[in-house]
């Protein structure tokens, strides 16, 4: 059955890889929209990229959604240093002609759960969590709508890449992380221990320039811009894609291995803030809160990828 999914982003390169993967899936994947929120660059540069991104898709039909400004309680902390001044650095890509909707974001998100079946919809978030979290500190009796959360955040074993113990989405807003946490809503976290396996590596680039079509070339620009921050910083021979995890979690489980445990986030300590504390070694009897994914097949991860990005223009 197909999967109705809303996508919560601030592209951002590794955010448009994902939303093309997800666009270029539509046996398995319905999306009902696309939501951005402040993260990577600032709200209204990342609404501009993901209309951007979708009209590359050619995928005119998807709506987009602007939700919050900043954090609940926060100032916003943006990534510019990796994604470059526009969030979406690399390909030039023409001005979007397509629209932003009116709506907010946040009140999208409250009025499409509040209309949906219990448990139908699932919510991917690539971004800070702060449009979910506000939606249910607004209106809880949404929970029981929402099918799943699958997130891209949190770190446990390769610790932080914003601060030594934080990863960038959950750290940009740790009280919102804490918010979904604790909502009881299924969650199933791609963590940086899953996606620092998924290099993009010359040969993978090379194989996803050689499709031809504009969205391979694209990807190609894209990574080939953001992967300098993370070659110099890891020294490793291509750079994490993250947020595509997500979307290949949900059209390939299997690519990915992982265990049912208890995660919390510090929100109080300045030094480990937005920490995400994993007790995978189940150590307390805290709630199993989360789907923690340790580990993915790269390999399998790049053929998907690639076989999906063939069927764009
Ligand atoms: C996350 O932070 C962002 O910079 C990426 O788009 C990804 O969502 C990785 O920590
Ligand atoms: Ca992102």
């Amino acid at each position: 059955m197909k999967q109705k999914i809303i996508i919560d982003t601030d592209p951002g390169q590794d955010d448009a890889v994902a939303i093309l993967l997800a666009l270029a899936s539509p046996e398995e994947l319905d999306v009902l929209a696309i939501v951005c929120v402040a993260g990577n660059v600032p709200l209204a540069q990342n609404s501009t990229n993901a209309r951007k991104i979708v009209e590359l898709s050619g995928r005119l039909d998807i709506p987009i959604y602007a939700g919050c400004v900043r954090p609940m309680r926060r100032s916003l902390v943006t990534a510019e240093h990796v994604h470059g001044k526009t969030g979406l650095d690399g390909p030039t890509l023409p001005e979007p002609k397509i629209e932003l909707r009116q709506q907010h974001g946040v009140d999208f998100l409250i009025a499409t759960l509040r209309a949906a079946e219990p448990r139908t919809i699932t919510l991917c978030t690539l971004g800070p969590l702060t449009n979910v979290a506000m939606a249910l500190v607004t209106a809880p009796e949404i929970a029981s709508r929402v099918r799943a959360i699958v997130m891209m955040g949190g770190a446990y074993f390769e610790v932080g890449n914003i601060t030594p113990s934080a990863e960038f989405n959950v750290y940009v807003d740790p009280e919102a992380a804490d918010v979904v946490l604790r909502s009881g809503i299924p969650i199933t976290m791609v963590p940086l221990d899953a996606s620092h396996g998924v290099l993009s590596t010359r040969a993978r680039l090379d194989r996803i320039g050689a499709l031809g079509n504009r969205c391979g070339k694209a990807v190609v620009k894209l990574l080939n811009f953001s992967e300098r921050f993370d070659l110099a910083k890891y020294g490793s021979k291509g750079a994490p894609l993250h947020d595509p995890c997500v979307i290949a979690y949900l059209l390939q489980p299997d690519l990915f291995e992982g265990r049912q445990i208890n995660v919390t986030v510090e929100t109080h300590s300045e030094l480990t803030m937005g920490m995400t504390v994993a007790d995978y070694w189940q150590i307390t009897d805290r709630p199993r809160n989360v789907h923690y994914l340790r580990s993915a097949d790269a390999d399998r991860f790049f053929d998907l990828l690639t076989r999906r990005l063939a069927r764009l223009p």
